[in-house]
């Protein structure tokens, strides 16, 4: 293999610029020529290609974001988008892919290699931490510290007016952030979509709070929760309680999605770029490259796109625990 690109997908996550900056610096050092692809699968559709250098990639592994942007892309999911996406690859003369994201990203670079034969090997680029294959993807610690940061703030204002917050973090179908930013920020309790917390168990939750004069509580909910979002359930709990208790929701949304990467993602993102990279010279395919146990290790697509990554439920145990 004499040629590959690179290509962010999906929603973007603090740390991709320094996966991108591993992939090209990888392949500069062992003589491959590297390309890059803006707007993902959009631009391999629209032939936005162009060749990179190990300058192409100075002074980005702190920026959060990603230089070669990002999209969710309808088109790539059609037959006749993908044919596009091919002739260009052709046109430029690319041999592999290396692609970060998320699942769908996956999905998408599976359908491709059935079709067309392009190999492609992903790295693990989400701030919802949801990929089988991998303990941590590029992007979640950093998620999880501004998560962290709003709730500390939130926090002075609970104490200070003996307030109920509930404060809902990402996670379309996931609780990693809410659980570890609960966590460290001392949260009541955390809602997640893997486990139902029924509104009668938050009820007592803060019940049982008040009658050991706790006067302010944090519960953090995740996105994807299936009692609803954190304004429905603050509302079902209103009604339940029916008492004039002094609630607040705050969402935080997209504040954490950008911003500067910590040392953790940036480390995390160097390994799982070069180490796709690596993986795709040596002949892997349709593998995502992930780091379980601190080894670098490859899962197939199939599975990381089929197999569900269980959060521990332990954790969840611990919180209602250290909130007595
Ligand atoms: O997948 C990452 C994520 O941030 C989810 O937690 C969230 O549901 C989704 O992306 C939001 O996507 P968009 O930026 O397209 O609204």
């Amino acid at each position: 293999m004499k040629r590959i690109a690179v290509f962010t997908s999906g929603g973007d996550a603090p740390g991709m610029n320094a996966c991108i900056r591993a992939v090209v610096r990888g392949a500069v050092y062992h003589g491959l020529d590297v390309f890059g692809i803006r707007r993902g699968y959009n631009g391999m559709i629209n032939g936005d290609i162009f060749q990179m250098s190990s300058h192409s990639v100075s002074n980005i592994v702190q920026r959060g974001g990603t230089i070669l942007k990002s999209a969710r892309s309808k088109e790539f999911m059609t037959p006749e988008g993908r044919k596009k996406a091919y002739d260009q690859l052709q046109k430029f003369g690319i041999e592999g892919l290396i692609a970060i994201g998320g699942n769908g990203t996956f999905t998408g670079a599976t359908l491709f290699y059935d079709e067309y034969g392009i190999p492609t090997v992903g790295a693990p680029g989400t701030i919802d931490n949801d990929l089988y294959g991998t303990d941590y993807t590029i992007g979640f610690d950093t998620a999880v510290n501004t998560a962290l940061e709003a709730i500390d703030k939130i926090r002075d204002t609970a104490d200070s007016h003996d307030r109920i917050f509930f404060i809902e973090v990402m996670g379309r179908d996931s609780g990693y952030i809410a659980i570890q930013s609960g966590i460290a920020g001392g949260a009541e309790l955390v809602m997640v979509p893997e486990v139902l917390t029924p509104i009668s168990e938050v009820v007592e939750t803060l019940k049982a709070g008040w009658s050991r004069q706790k006067s302010s509580s944090i519960i953090v909910v995740a996105e994807g929760e299936e009692e609803g979002n954190a304004n429905e359930i603050a509302e079902k709990i209103r009604q339940q309680v029916q008492s004039d208790i002094d609630m607040r929701v705050t969402t935080l949304g997209h504040i954490q999605r950008g911003g500067i990467p910590t040392a953790y993602d940036r480390i995390l993102a160097s390994r799982l770029g070069l180490g796709a990279l690596e993986g795709l010279m040596n002949g892997e395919k349709n593998v995502m490259a992930g780091v379980v146990n601190n080894e670098l290790v490859y899962t197939p697509f199939k599975d990381t796109i089929r197999l569900p990554k269980p959060i521990n439920e332990d954790l969840l145990r611990m919180v209602k625990i250290l909130s007595v």
